[in-house]
């Protein structure tokens, strides 16, 4: 079994300085409290931050560690300045707000990009010295998000898994963030990154689409060096312990004393960190307006309200805290009756047996985020629960939503709305109560936090494993070697090429991929030696061939096998071709040009393509789907045939393709050697009708009927000089 390396921002446990002393508290927010609970069950450590800035405990780092690797613990310190540019800075005041549709609190400044980067770095190389081979590194929420390719520039066979515990914001948040392709470049290191929702996921999977042009197949993400995935899990909580911890006898005292506090007053219960995601002022606007709209109810409901401190020192946090009391302030003085007082308010974090007895006797739990990646105080509600009795009432922008449809969701932006909730879930009838809450217990209870854990660590392997296979079929440095040892022994050797996307990488107009004068040269060299037969087989037209290879001793075929051009001899035909159906299918294209900006028509003698590389990679999809489509219906009689290459859709002549045009040459007798190498899958049909011999490479990962596979045409390019030279 290997060990499981969790890496967060936060540690389970906090260290605290009162008084000249250091003291350990457990860590508030849900990350901490829910994989806190899982993590004792499993051999993991967990390396983070101890909370505290390393120049307020100089001299005691060492006691420090010895307490926290007790507790398998390994604690990474920053300084205040890092505390403040990267942790109060760029992740509170920049990522936060902007990832919870804050966007008007979000900060961009350089300096703070700065320390994230950096800070990063150092998680990286503590990680690094930590980490073994066989370990599982399972990174944490958006403090981290450079982490994942950090660590794999150091560590590339390692496995790596990312979970985002905020929500992934739409595209056009995202994209707001100056360093958003950076962010995108850190997380597609890891080899599964994990969302608590699917809308989350497809969100993220959207942005990586069109700012990084990486189209995703079910989820996989296919670069020119990496397979990644990206999938929902949403996290579950210690089902069991709050279950139990409901039951026991230290809860039930606790219970008793509120009761006896309480009298027979129904009391809603509003638990949170301080944080104005969570929509704290906005809920007691809705208690305001529903002490003044149902005044049956003063002096029979109390709402106790629970804020957890949290990043006070960030600027909006303590303007929150003030208008929360504020308001609290208000509304008691406004109600408040002798013997009454509408809300009762803590300002602070609860022992755990507190917390579980403020769960179970609450009638109601009113959780109303404005934005909220999960919450899990709604699920622990539940799970309180032994009688069944109780209502939820839960913001439809919270993920924990998802799952707990049987709650009596609201939309938190219309107070009226909350104020009927909260009526309702007053009167609910008891045999409703329990009807819905049976419910909920039976999903969370079943999908707990293990489950969670469990579920992601074992896709994190799968998905290593497609890595892994991936990486076999790679060309390594031992196969080129063999490559090219083959390669010297020939006395007759092919070698077939392909052009755009091979031997040059693609640009956003066909026109401006033109060869470079390196290029030119090594297949010169290569076509100079009379035991290598050199042919370009492209999709290309034949007068950009033949203008920048013309000149040389190799052999060329022109739009995908129509043309063909053996050395020192003419253009010819490969079969008498038509193509007065370009008149009728040209149209179609250009309806397509004006519905896809940035799209254009390249036109051949026997084809027309469709490119659409610099459109909107979403749009374009889409529109080349529906584009395929039409000219489907349109060639079903003709003798016709449509292509999807890489952003191109392309029409032409059925029964022209590159792996006919090869059989000119492969039947030829006397090989010792024949390569085929090729990125698009129009080059597929040349690998397939390749002899058992031949060596074939495909460029890029996807699936392919190549043997092996090269990252990038610059790799192509390193070959070749390495076979020229030989
Ligand atoms: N919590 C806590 N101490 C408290 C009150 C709450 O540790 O005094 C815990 C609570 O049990 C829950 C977590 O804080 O597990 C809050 O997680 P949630 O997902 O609801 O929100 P987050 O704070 O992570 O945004
Ligand atoms: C949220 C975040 C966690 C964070 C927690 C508490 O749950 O997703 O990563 O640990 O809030 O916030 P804090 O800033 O105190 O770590």
């Amino acid at each position: 079994m290997s060990r499981l390396l969790i890496v967060s921002n936060r540690l389970p446990v906090s260290v605290q300085k009162r008084k000249r002393k250091l003291c350990f508290e457990p860590s508030v927010g849900g990350l901490a409290t829910g994989l806190g609970a899982f993590y004792k069950s499993s051999d993991s450590i967990w390396i983070g931050w101890p909370g505290i800035a390393q120049e307020r405990i100089e001299g005691e780092e060492k006691d420090i560690e010895a307490k926290l690797l007790s507790e398998s613990c390994y604690p990474v310190f920053f300084s205040e300045h890092d505390v403040e540019d990267y942790y109060h800075g760029f992740c509170n005041k920049t990522i936060w707000p902007l990832f919870h549709y804050f966007t008007q609190y979000a900060v961009y400044n350089k300096d703070l990009w700065q320390t994230y980067e950096r800070v990063n770095q150092a998680f990286a190389d503590a990680v690094v010295e930590i980490a073994e081979g066989s370990d599982v590194i399972w990174i944490h929420d958006y403090h981290l998000m450079l982490l994942p390719k950090l660590i794999r520039e150091k560590l590339p066979m390692a496995t790596i898994g990312f979970f985002l515990h905020i929500p992934f914001p739409s595209f056009e948040i995202f994209r707001l963030l100056p360093w958003r392709k950076e962010i995108l470049d850190g997380l597609l290191g890891a080899d599964l990154v994990g969302f608590h929702t699917y809308d989350y996921t497809r969100h993220f999977l959207d942005s990586v689409h069109r700012l990084l042009g990486y189209e995703a197949v079910m989820g996989q993400i296919t670069t020119p060096n990496h397979i990644m995935k990206a999938d929902e899990f949403p996290m579950g909580i210690d089902y069991e312990q709050f279950s139990n911890a409901a039951r026991s006898r230290k809860v039930r005292t606790q219970i008793s004393r509120f009761r006896k506090k309480l009298g027979d007053c129904k009391i809603i219960l509003s638990i949170d960190r301080l944080d104005y995601t969570k929509g704290i002022p906005q809920r007691l606007e809705a208690f305001n307006l529903f002490l003044q709209k149902k005044p049956r109810y003063r002096g029979r409901v109390v709402l106790m309200l629970i804020v957890v401190p949290s990043r006070t020192r960030v600027g909006q946090y303590a303007l929150l805290k003030k208008q929360i009391d504020e308001l609290v302030g208000a509304i008691n003085g406004r109600y408040e009756s002798i013997g009454w007082t509408p809300i009762w308010y803590l300002y602070r974090s609860l022992p755990s047996h507190s917390l579980v007895a403020m769960y179970s006797i609450a009638d109601v739990a009113l959780v109303t985020p404005l934005r909220d990646g999960m919450n899990l105080v709604a699920k622990e509600y539940i799970a309180t629960k032994i009688e069944g009795k109780g209502v939820l009432v839960l913001s439809e922008t919270a993920g924990a939503a998802k799952e707990l449809g049987e709650a009596i969701t609201v939309n938190v932006s219309c107070e009226e709305e909350i104020v009927q909730a909260i009526e309702q879930a007053l009167i609910m009838p008891e045999e409703e109560q329990i009807g819905r809450i049976r419910v909920m217990q039976e999903r969370i209870e079943h999908y707990n936090v293990n489950r969670w854990a469990d579920e992601f660590v074992n896709k994190l392997l799968c998905a290593r494993e497609v890595q892994k296979e991936r990486e076999a079929k790679a060309l390594n440095y031992e196969t080129k070697k063999n490559l090219v040892s083959d390669f010297q022994k020939g006395d007759q050797r092919l070698v077939l090429l392909d052009y755009d996307g091979t031997l040059i990488p693609f640009s956003e107009k066909p026109k401006k991929a033109i060869p470079t004068s390196e290029l030119v040269e090594l297949l010169e060299e290569l076509a100079k030696d009379s035991r290598n037969e050199v042919v370009l087989i492209s999709g290309r037209d034949k007068d950009a061939l033949g203008k920048w290879f013309g000149d040389l001793n190799i052999g060329l075929v022109a739009e995908h096998g129509a043309w063909i051009k053996e050395r020192s001899k003419g253009w010819e035909l490969l079969e008498a071709l038509t193509s007065e159906w370009k008149e009728e299918m040209r149209p179609i294209c250009e309806l397509y040009v004006h519905r896809t900006p940035g799209s254009f028509i390249e036109e051949k003698e026997f084809s027309l393509a469709w490119h659409y590389r610099k459109a909107d990679p979403r749009l374009g999809a889409l529109r080349a789907r529906e584009l395929v489509n039409d000219l489907l219906n349109l060639t079903g009689n003709l003798n016709l045939q449509v292509l999807e290459g890489s952003k191109v859709v392309e029409v032409k002549n059925a029964g022209i393709n590159k792996g006919r045009a090869a059989l000119r040459w492969i039947p030829r007798e006397g090989w010792d050697f024949i390569l085929a190498i090729g990125d698009d899958w129009t080059d597929e049909d040349i690998f397939k009708v390749l002899p058992p011999i031949a060596w074939s490479i495909k460029v890029g990962f996807s699936a392919s009927a190549a043997k092996f596979n090269l990252g990038s045409p610059n790799e192509v390019k390193l070959l070749l000089k390495e076979m020229a030279e030989a």
